[in-house]
């Protein structure tokens, strides 16, 4: 069957086999592997994507149900050149360690500000308790997140210095 989606803003077709989920459609077929795989049982969270803006796991997703949809991959975060904000707060607050969980927590962190520009811990721990930190960083991923609700506009899109 041919499906057809936005990525990361750019239109893309292709045949595919019914059965593909949408999480190895998008290292496989796309090359965009900072979607990571991790469980495949929908335990783990890794796999996060933005789906028309709403996190997914897309390990539960065939990639025929993204057909017409707008699907946002970790590598769509930045633009312009310009760290989105949850980025640079990862960076500025050590928010990962061994990264496998990354991509996700930040496409959940970005959809949660989206919604709610100044969630408070509890909201940031509720938003991303779908999603397992093996490296159990979980306090410096939420003070990744506030680092990205105080600084909604990144250092480097401005210009500004810090
Ligand atoms: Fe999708 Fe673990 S790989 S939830
Ligand atoms: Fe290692 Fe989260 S930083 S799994």
């Amino acid at each position: 069957m041919q499906i057809s989606m936005s990525v990361n803003g750019n239109e893309v077709t292709r045949d595919i086999e019914p059965r593909v989920l949408l999480v190895h459609f998008i290292r496989e077929e796309l090359g965009l592997t900072g979607t990571h795989w991790g469980c495949d049982t929908s335990n783990c969270g890794t796999c996060v994507v933005l789906m028309d803006g709403q996190p997914v796991k897309s390990c539960t997703v065939l990639a025929a149900m993204a057909d017409g949809h707008e699907i946002r991959t970790v590598e769509g975060l930045a633009s312009n050149g310009a760290l989105d904000p949850v980025q640079q707060g990862f960076m500025e607050e050590h928010g990962l360690q061994c990264g496998f969980c990354t991509p996700g927590m930040m496409l959940t962190a970005r959809a949660l500000l989206d919604k709610n520009p100044h969630p408070d811990d509890g909201e940031i721990r509720q938003a991303i308790s779908g999603q397992i930190c093996r490296c159990t960083g979980y306090a410096t991923i939420v003070r990744s997140v506030q680092w990205a609700a105080n600084h909604p506009v990144s250092s480097a899109a401005t210009g500004d210095a810090a």
